[in-house]
């Protein structure tokens, strides 16, 4: 059926594409700046106080270093990838070198759902940040625009909240597709504003909270296990883990920009690691002072960083409003990123023939796959104005953690397929890292409820439906080898 012909590393970084190629102007600076741009975002301005509060307390900052740990992991297996296989498909390319069409195929919609999955996820939590903001200011919106018309409960199951549209998560998607559409270079330099700002944020927070830290509030620093499974103690640090896990996602991002890349070789894993190892940095950092400065459980709000601001007294309330306007900047930087991403899978794929070609086809005046961006900002538009970020949240993760496992095997699967190849990185006790990157994702998964894996199954069904009744009969791989 050839569902598992698999592409040479020639044919997947030296190919000739139809029209325009893209622009090789990002290094390493620019990669890194552009990885802290996809991670730092939703995941540690809102998640970490309410994982902290439900499920960690304290140690909350273990599960940080959990989840580093399971990134950093991966992000070795990326890093030998993007440097052996540099291409825009990222991980989509290198599971058509390693394992075949179909596989590759599986990886490409996966990175879909993850890409704009957690673009919507993060622009609903821009729209709510905005809308409490504007509210400080006066600026009062009617709920109905304000919020998901879905919501899903594992209680209640599906619901309709009486909301009809979530406008403004819409409008930010509808401006960041547009940035997308007119350069990559005038993306990366919104991009580099972005990660200035929240950064500024991160060290802002850090400098002002390091005074205010009461060392009684560490204490216990693994609160006791209340009875109940993920509630505190070890289990609750490994759930809480599962969950700051989303505010790493992102490095992976990088990886898909091997063609807008000088010396992809040598830049794409200083770009990925280096990233990476500045953000599990900020992370702890800012885990420890948020827990210390205020107790873990005042944080289970929407706004955990204002609840520990205000607890600094009242002359830092205007940080509160600084450090709230710099986190609505994180986001933006966040959905920016994700969705670039998307748009060269769209290009990778749609020049394979998997998916309509005009998804990837180069505007010759901008550089960039306008229509791909157009797609990309439109679905992930629409899912951001009807659902609720509980629904995307979860989904994104669980895509994410299996998109990393197949990397992790795929980095195994190819030192013994193409042994001799030049490897310009190299993971180190190949193949225990990939195995230990493999195993530490799939147990996450474990951890997730039942209702996030039937999302998952279902998202991958209608994938291989397509691929069945599109993609294969249209792929250049398989036309080519009749
Ligand atoms: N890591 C990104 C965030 O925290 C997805 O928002």
């Amino acid at each position: 059926m050839g569902l598992f012909l698999r592409k040479t590393i020639q044919a997947v970084t030296e190919a000739k594409h139809d029209g325009p190629n893209l622009k090789r102007h990002l290094n390493a600076f620019h990669l890194t700046s552009i990885g802290i741009g996809a991670i730092i975002g939703a995941g540690i301005f809102l998640i970490t106080g309410q994982a902290a509060a439900q499920f960690a307390g304290p140690s909350i900052v273990i599960s940080f270093l959990i989840a580093a740990l399971i990134c950093i992991l991966a992000g070795l297996c990326y890093a030998e990838l993007s440097a052996l296989i540099p291409s825009s498909g990222g991980s989509y390319a290198y599971a058509y070198v390693a394992l075949g069409e179909f596989p590759a195929w599986i990886v490409g919609w996966t990175i879909t759902a993850q890409c704009l999955f957690s673009a919507s996820t993060v622009a609903v939590g821009w729209s709510s940040y905005f809308v409490s903001l504007c509210r400080d200011f006066g600026l009062l919106f009617p709920d109905f625009l304000t919020q998901a018309p879905f919501i899903y409960s594992p209680v209640t199951g599906w619901a309709a909240s009486g909301s009809l549209i979530n406008l403004p998560a819409i409008l930010l998607i509808a401006v960041i597709g547009f940035l997308i559409s007119v350069g990559t270079r005038t993306a990366a330099n919104f991009t580099n504003v972005m990660v200035f700002i929240k950064l500024g944020a991160v060290l802002l927070f850090i400098l002002m909270g390091l005074g205010h830290i009461h060392p009684e509030n560490w204490v216990p620093f693994i609160p006791e296990n209340q009875g109940v499974f993920g509630s505190f103690g070890w289990s609750g640090i490994l759930r809480g883990s599962g969950l700051v896990f989303f505010a790493y996602m992102g490095f992976d991002t990088v990886s898909t920009l091997a063609q807008d890349t000088i010396n992809p070789q040598r830049n794409l894993p200083r770009g990925i690691l280096a990233s990476l190892g500045i953000c599990t940095i900020a992370y702890v950092v800012m885990a420890l002072v948020l827990t210390g400065v205020v107790s873990y459980t005042l944080l289970n709000v929407p706004d955990p960083m204002a609840v520990a601001l205000h607890a600094l007294g009242p002359k830092f309330f205007w940080l509160s409003t600084v450090i709230e306007v710099a986190i609505l900047a994180a986001f933006a930087g966040v959905v920016l990123v994700q969705l670039l991403g998307q748009t060269r899978i769209f290009y990778a794929m749609g020049q394979d023939g998997l998916i309509p070609k005009s998804l990837s086809r180069i505007h010759p005046k901008t550089s960039t796959p306008i229509i791909g961006s157009v797609v990309s900002a439109l679905i992930s538009a629409v899912v951001a104005g009807l659902f609720s970020v509980e629904v995307l949240g979860q989904l994104t993760v669980i895509a994410t953690l299996l998109l990393y496992a197949l990397v992790c095997f795929g980095v195994w699967i190819l030192r013994k397929t193409h042994a001799h190849e030049p490897r310009p990185f190299k993971v180190p006790f190949v193949p225990w890292i990939p195995f230990a990157g493999m195993a530490a994702c799939l147990g996450q998964m474990a951890f997730f409820p039942l209702s996030t894996w039937v999302q998952l199954a279902g998202w991958l069904i209608v994938g291989v439906i397509l691929y069945f009744v599109y993609g294969r009969h249209h792929s250049r791989l398989r036309g080519s080898s009749r």
